[in-house]
């Protein structure tokens, strides 16, 4: 009986969700601990095909509970949409809670975002639009409206208004944009609480007492380290921190609760938004690694930028969260691609050879990424469940890694379905 805890190591859409479908079969939480419904796991059930935004992808297979923990910023609406797609196809979500400390995505967010990033001469991020970052800013302000406030009429009557008089004056002031109508979203969120509030719970004292009691507790993140407020590309970034480190403030669980950190990374690398992307492939090749790996954005349909694997992003993402069990997934995507070329070290702009990762965004669009050549394989792999029958060139590829980084990949994975899995060691 255990912990774990699922992170992305590279900018997002490695695969979670897939990773955290299969360990939760056999986890008694399976626990959300930051980010909202920026993210999208896909996961693939036989013919089904299930999209998850805001619910843990435990949601599916889990047989205990699934938390959204205080750590998430929840738009309330997504949730319930979500709920009631889970549900229209059989499955049951009574297993579903939030915590009371979440807060709440309010329509003023969603559309500060999105006037932001249509701002001429702003700062573009390419964010996905759904308002985490402005509800981020006002959980830090400490203005914040928290999911248990919509149990609150009062409380939340008078949050609502000195928010509003804000974003109002903002809206109609700053960007010339209509204003929101205090009573329609008063009236809609007071509704909304009512309709939760079964679901709304102390979260972080079930998940403590499930510690104690020696429960296995899943934790999944979603984004990934290279958009972790603090350690990705600021400020290609989002708005939270998808680290493990994360999982502590964001689940109100201790460090010394953590046990088995579970790093994701694709085979290859890709980034959906704006920033820098040493390994970028902007050019045939990527383009054909984004059809082969069907690399659409999951939460906005855009094309994700595709490129080679980078290690050295990769060892920094490992070092920050303390990773001791990798997964690699989508390696069969590359299966014909040749010859394979991985990123080992940069070059910086006064021809220093560096194999660590800077903390001044700018300068890596500078940086000249050094590669390392590899033989590929033409073999297909999809339908191989253990490690000693992939070709060498694979088993190769995936050692390198290992070595590079110095811990072991303990999953591979080599197709979306569930079980296109490859076990080295079963972690639970
Ligand atoms: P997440 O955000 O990290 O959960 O990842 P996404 O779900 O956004 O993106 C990963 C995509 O790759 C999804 O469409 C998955 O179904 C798919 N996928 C996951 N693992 C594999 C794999 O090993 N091979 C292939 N071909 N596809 C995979
Ligand atoms: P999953 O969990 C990939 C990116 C956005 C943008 C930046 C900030 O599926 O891996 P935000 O809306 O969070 O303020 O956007 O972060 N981004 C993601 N990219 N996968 C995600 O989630 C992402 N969530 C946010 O594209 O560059
Ligand atoms: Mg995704």
């Amino acid at each position: 009986m255990s912990t774990y805890v699922v992170v992305g190591l590279q900018y997002g859409d490695e695969g979670k969700g897939k990773i955290t479908d299969v360990l939760s079969t056999k986890s008694d939480y399976v626990v959300r601990f930051q980010g909202g419904d920026n993210a999208g796991h896909t996961v693939y059930a036989g013919d089904e095909k299930f999209v998850l935004h805001l619910l843990p992808s435990g949601v599916l297979q889990s047989p205990g509970k699934c938390f959204i923990a205080n750590g998430v910023v929840v738009n309330p609406k997504s949730f319930i949409k979500e709920i009631s797609q889970i549900e229209d196809k059989g499955l049951k979500t009574n297993h579903v809670f939030i915590s009371k400390r979440a807060h709440v995505i309010m329509p003023y967010h969603i559309l500060l975002d999105t006037y932001r990033e249509e701002e001429q001469g702003g700062t573009q991020i390419g964010t996905t639009k759904k308002g985490i970052g402005p509800c981020y800013e006002d959980k830090i302000a400490r203005v914040g409206i928290r999911m248990a406030d919509l149990l609150n009429p009062e409380i939340l009557r008078d949050k609502i208004q000195k928010n509003l008089k804000i974003k109002n004056a903002l809206f109609e002031k700053y960007f010339g944009k209509p204003t929101l109508s205090f009573d329609e979203i008063y009236n809609e969120y007071l509704e909304i609480g009512n309709q939760l509030k079964t679901r709304i719970i102390d979260t972080e004292l079930e998940l403590n007492e499930a510690i104690k009691s020696g429960k296995n507790i899943l934790f999944e993140g979603a984004q990934a380290l290279m958009l972790d407020i603090d350690f990705g590309t600021y400020p290609y970034v989002t708005s939270s921190s998808p680290s493990t480190g994360g999982v502590c403030t964001g689940a109100g669980v201790p460090p010394t609760s953590l046990q088995n950190l579970i790093g994701v990374a694709k085979a290859y690398c890709t980034r959906v938004g704006n920033g820098p992307f040493p390994s970028e492939l902007d050019d045939e090749l990527g383009e054909k690694i984004r059809k082969i790996g069907h690399e659409f954005g999951a939460t906005t349909g855009r094309p994700r930028r595709t490129g080679w694997l980078d290690l050295v992003s990769l060892k920094h993402a490992c070092m920050i969260n303390g990773i001791n069990n990798l997964v690699i997934t989508k390696l069969d995507v590359l299966t014909g691609i040749k010859p394979l070329k991985i990123v080992t070290n940069y070059k910086t702009e006064d021809g220093k050879t560096i194999d660590y990762f800077t903390s001044s965004t700018e300068k890596l669009y500078d940086y000249e990424p050094i590669y390392t050549e590899m033989n590929g394989w033409d073999e297909d792999i999809s339908q191989i469940r253990f490690y000693d029958e992939l070709p060498e060139n694979a088993k190769k590829y995936i050692e390198f890694i290992e070595k590079y980084l110095g811990i072991n990949v303990y999953l591979v994975s080599v197709g979306p379905e569930r079980s296109q899995n490859i076990i080295r060691k079963e972690l639970f």
